[in-house]
């Protein structure tokens, strides 16, 4: 219990009315956070950019923007899958669930879990998690369809928010995590990653991961490069953000979107292009950097897998698997996984 009152002493609540609070870690920690990481990764050779540091407003709203785009194959294709596995669901789960979503983002994949759930339930319990705040916006928008909806938002990272979830309460959780946002992780940062989860569940609590499959490259590459430009912008626009939020002066202009898929390391790998021979100076980072004409900015790795791969894994962290649903294609999965005990 003195955990309890701890670990929520590191994040300030903020009540917005009856059926919608949130939990924010103090705002500090995370600007300071953005521009350490930002100076250690970018002071180095192999340049990069963490993923997560995509996803300001703007970055957020383009992200949906690609969701719907014609080449994007993963979302829609996995709202078809989760139609699927609706009325299966309700076989796995009680009224005692509440639904936990890591990175939320928008909400129409949480509509068709939240029915579910809404379903068998007086009052449904929805706790988003999400480094970023459209996650109010989005929850204010659920709270208009369901009435009988509570919303504990929690904006921080997916550690944070787990962190903060395992000390709450005895709740069973239904914990999400959709779209392949886990293909971000490397196969051991993921490994631990989905170690911690099954930390924070407890016996009977239930997880479900959409994974992203293995497919032709050309699929792949286009999902990533669409002929709209948008993914490209998705991408630029982190340097704008480094320019709004760390004082630097990144020219955009001198930038290219770059996606190729590694077959070998079944994975999406996105880059910035330096077009030119240019330094750029990032105030709040305490740095001045050099890029050479064709030098690549790492910004995201998009990890691919195999069934096989995948039952693999999950096994190895120690769930057992329920069940896993595929579209006709066989281009998306998600997988239902519960604790071993
Ligand atoms: C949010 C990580 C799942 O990898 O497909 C989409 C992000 N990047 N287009 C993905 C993304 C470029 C997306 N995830």
């Amino acid at each position: 219990m003195s955990n309890t009152i701890q670990k929520n002493l590191d994040h300030k609540k903020y009540v917005v009315s009856s059926k919608l609070q949130y939990f924010k870690p103090h705002a500090t920690k995370i600007e300071k956070t953005f521009a350490e990481e930002i100076s250690s990764s970018l002071n180095q050779d192999f340049k990069f950019i963490n993923p997560k540091f995509f996803y300001d407003k703007k970055g957020s709203d383009l992200f949906e923007k690609i969701c719907s785009l014609p080449e994007y194959y993963p979302t829609r294709t996995e709202i078809s899958i989760l139609r699927k596995l609706q009325p299966k669901l309700s076989s796995y789960i009680d009224e005692n669930f509440r639904l936990v979503e890591l990175g939320s983002g928008t909400s129409v994949k949480t509509r068709l879990i939240l029915d579910v759930l809404a379903k068998l339930q007086d009052t449904t319990e929805y706790f988003p998690i999400d480094i970023s705040e459209i996650l109010t916006e989005s929850s204010e928008e659920l709270l208009k369809n369901y009435d009988d909806l509570h919303v504990t938002g929690i904006i921080d990272t997916y550690e944070g928010g787990l962190e903060f979830l395992k000390h709450f309460d005895n709740k069973k959780n239904l914990i999400i995590f959709l779209g392949s946002s886990f293909g971000n992780f490397s196969p051991n940062d993921g490994f631990k990653f989905l170690k911690k989860i099954n930390s924070t569940m407890k016996p009977g609590d239930l997880f479900l991961i959409g994974l992203d499959l293995v497919k032709d490259k050309q699929i792949l590459e286009s999902a990533y490069d669409d002929s709209q430009g948008v993914t490209a912008e998705f991408n630029l626009n982190i340097l704008s953000r480094i320019n709004d939020e760390l004082d630097a002066d990144f020219n955009l202009q001198n930038f290219l979107h770059h996606a190729i898929y590694n077959k070998e390391k079944q994975r999406i790998e996105m880059y910035l292009k330096s077009l030119v021979n240019q330094s750029v100076v990032i105030s709040k980072s305490n740095l001045s950097l050099n890029l050479e004409k064709n030098e690549l900015i790492h910004t995201e790795h998009s990890h691919k897998y195999k069934l096989s791969q995948i039952h693999e894994l999950l096994d190895n962290v120690g769930f057992e698997i329920k069940h896993t649903w595929l579209d006709d294609n066989k281009h998306f999965s998600v997988t239902l996984v519960s604790k071993c005990v």
